[in-house]
């Protein structure tokens, strides 16, 4: 059936996808007015129309009906920011008209909120009227340095047009084997979160025979803490899609897409911007500079589901079907968007693809180690004295990457939640003991993923913060799987009545729903949420010992 939906949406394919159609009828109608005809548009029957649009948050009509949105994300939660700033936003705007989203990527400065398509964070709120009126305020940016010998992603290599002529040039006449043995010689792992190497999965899907085959950027980047993918969508825009059209050439794929999480306005604006501003140049499109290569790039908005960040929910969104998760194989390099070969990378990687073909591959691989080379974006929050996104090389122990880079903390800190809210939580000792190392993160039980970090004040309790990773996975969950959907919410309620105070934690009973989870689920969305919860109750177990009962 999913393959079925799969093959009639991609006869009408990327240009006019079922998603954004979809979305743009959702988002502009009260009522079900239009969803038959895209139904007829697409030979497709009006539930399965229904079916997808229902998924998302941002296209339900409760959603639709608010006016401001709170970021509930962990490192605003950790703040103490949000409730305050709720009250005062339903002060201005009425009870009814304020709801929340999940992170929006001001872990840097907190009081993030979202009205009429903008966000807001930081001191914002005090300009609250202006904002309301529809006035342009003054806003603050991240802080972002390198701190790498070389750097890969933050120099000014590719910052303007003609740079990235000269070196679009270079590369689109350069042998394609040539490209993927740079890849491969630089160690390149894909920095999503799955590690796969770049170099080996371009090369998997040039292989694969199909006369179509497609790019997708996944920048769907929704893990708490992490702004490191939004800082190279707006401030490297240029890094990111010449991975892309490089990325086409390698592959032989005419086409790419964008997939840009809703929560991110600027970020779409700024690659939107870019787009058009290469399409005016001739480096999109037909013929790019006199070759017989021709490469075009499109943009799908997120509408709200933290899922779609995994790759087979993310190519079910752009379809325009439920964004389930689909089981692999085949994996997208051989069978994916539509069905045909796919490269689904991580911003970071293309653009690191892209500072790697700038600089050399011996340079990258000469960071690190094998499983762990180059540099990575490492995202600090708020509580440290130097907020913001910072290129660290790997191997660097995280001791300097805390306490100088990140200048250490405003005040005590117990613990940090690293990699978003599937990573492990580490108390700060345990932190110190480890480097930049995606293996030894793993080895330790703790998961480096997108080297996002999220400060656990010393006086926040650990209750609660389980209950926000089993909230988060109960509002994010696919429901494709029994133990993902049912489990989520079994935890939700056990941590609901422990916070409550109605009923104590049975320990036992938390276990074996754990183990079930991480072994039962189809993905890593609750399959990995027992991970934190794991660390919590062997590192911080003792705190929560008055909310426990042990033989239940
Ligand atoms: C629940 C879940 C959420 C994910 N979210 C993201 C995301 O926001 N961005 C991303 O690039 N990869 C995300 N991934 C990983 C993707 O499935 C995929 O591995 C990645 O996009 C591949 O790109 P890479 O090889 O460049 O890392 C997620 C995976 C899971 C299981
Ligand atoms: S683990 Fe959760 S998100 Fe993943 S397939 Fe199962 S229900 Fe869906």
């Amino acid at each position: 059936m999913s393959k079925n939906i799969s093959n009639l949406s991609g006869r009408i394919g990327l240009k006019k996808n079922l998603f954004e159609k979809i979305s743009e009828r959702s988002l502009n109608s009260k009522d079900s007015s239009g969803i038959k005809e895209i139904a007829n548009e697409y030979h497709m029957g009006v539930s399965t129309i229904h079916g997808a649009e229902s998924f998302y948050e941002f296209l339900r009509p409760s959603h639709r009906a608010k006016k401001a949105f709170v970021c509930n994300g962990s490192a605003c939660m950790c703040s103490g920011t949000q409730e305050p700033l709720k009250k005062k936003l339903k002060e201005k705007l009425g009870n009814d008209k304020v709801g929340e989203m999940f992170c929006l990527g001001h872990c840097y400065e907190n009081k993030a909120f979202h009205y009429d398509g903008e966000n807001y964070a930081g001191n914002d709120i005090d300009k609250i009227d202006e904002i309301i009126k529809g006035e342009k305020i003054e806003q603050e940016k991240f802080f972002s340095k390198s701190f790498a010998s070389t750097s890969f992603l933050m120099d000014d290599k590719l910052s303007n047009l003609d740079q990235f002529k000269d070196i679009l040039s270079k590369f689109i006449n350069m042998d394609k084997q040539e490209i993927i043995k740079s890849l491969l010689d630089s160690n390149l792992t894909g920095r999503g979160g799955a590690g796969f190497p770049a170099g080996m999965k371009w090369d998997f899907c040039r292989k694969a025979e199909s006369e179509k085959k497609y790019v997708i950027c996944n920048a769907d980047e929704g893990d708490s803490g992490a702004f490191s993918d939004r800082y190279l969508l707006e401030d490297q825009p240029l890094k990111v899609l010449f991975g892309m059209i490089i990325c086409g050439y390698v592959i032989g794929s005419d086409e790419g897409v964008l997939y840009i999480r809703g929560e991110y306005p600027k970020s779409i604006e700024a690659i939107n911007g870019c787009i058009n501003s290469l399409k005016k140049e001739g480096l999109l499109g037909k013929n790019i500079l006199g070759t017989s290569f021709s490469f075009d790039l499109n943009i799908c908005i997120g509408q709200g589901a933290y899922i779609c960040g995994e790759e087979t929910a993310l190519i079910a969104s752009i379809e325009g079907r439920r964004a389930e998760v689909d089981v692999r194989p085949p994996f997208p390099v051989t069978e994916g968007l539509y069905k045909k070969p796919t490269v689904v990378n991580n911003v970071e990687t293309l653009a690191a693809a892209t500072g790697i073909l700038i600089n050399g591959s011996e340079k990258f691989s000469a960071i690190g180690n094998k499983k762990s080379a180059g540099t990575k974006l490492v995202c600090f929050d708020s509580f440290f004295n130097n907020p913001g996104v910072y290129e660290v090389e790997m191997g660097t122990p995280m001791k300097k990457v805390l306490n100088d880079i990140g200048g250490g903390f405003k005040e005590p800190v117990k613990a940090l939640q690293i990699g978003g809210p599937l990573g492990g939580v580490i108390p700060i000792e345990e932190a110190e003991k480890l480097n930049l190392d995606f293996q030894e993160f793993t080895d330790a039980g703790f998961m480096l993923g997108h080297a996002s970090i999220v400060s656990i004040p010393k006086d926040f309790p650990m209750v609660e913060y389980i209950h926000h990773l089993f909230e988060f996975s109960a509002e994010e969950s696919c429901g494709k799987c029994f133990p993902g959907r049912l489990g989520s919410y079994r935890g939700k309620e056990m941590f609901d009545q422990a916070k409550n105070k109605t009923a104590k934690i049975p320990l036992k009973l938390l276990n074996e729903l754990l183990v079930t989870m991480k072994k039962g689920c189809l993905c890593a969305l609750c399959g990995a949420i027992p991970s934190p919860i794991m660390n919590i109750l062997k590192y911080f177990g003792d705190e929560m010992k008055d909310d426990m009962v042990k033989d239940n």
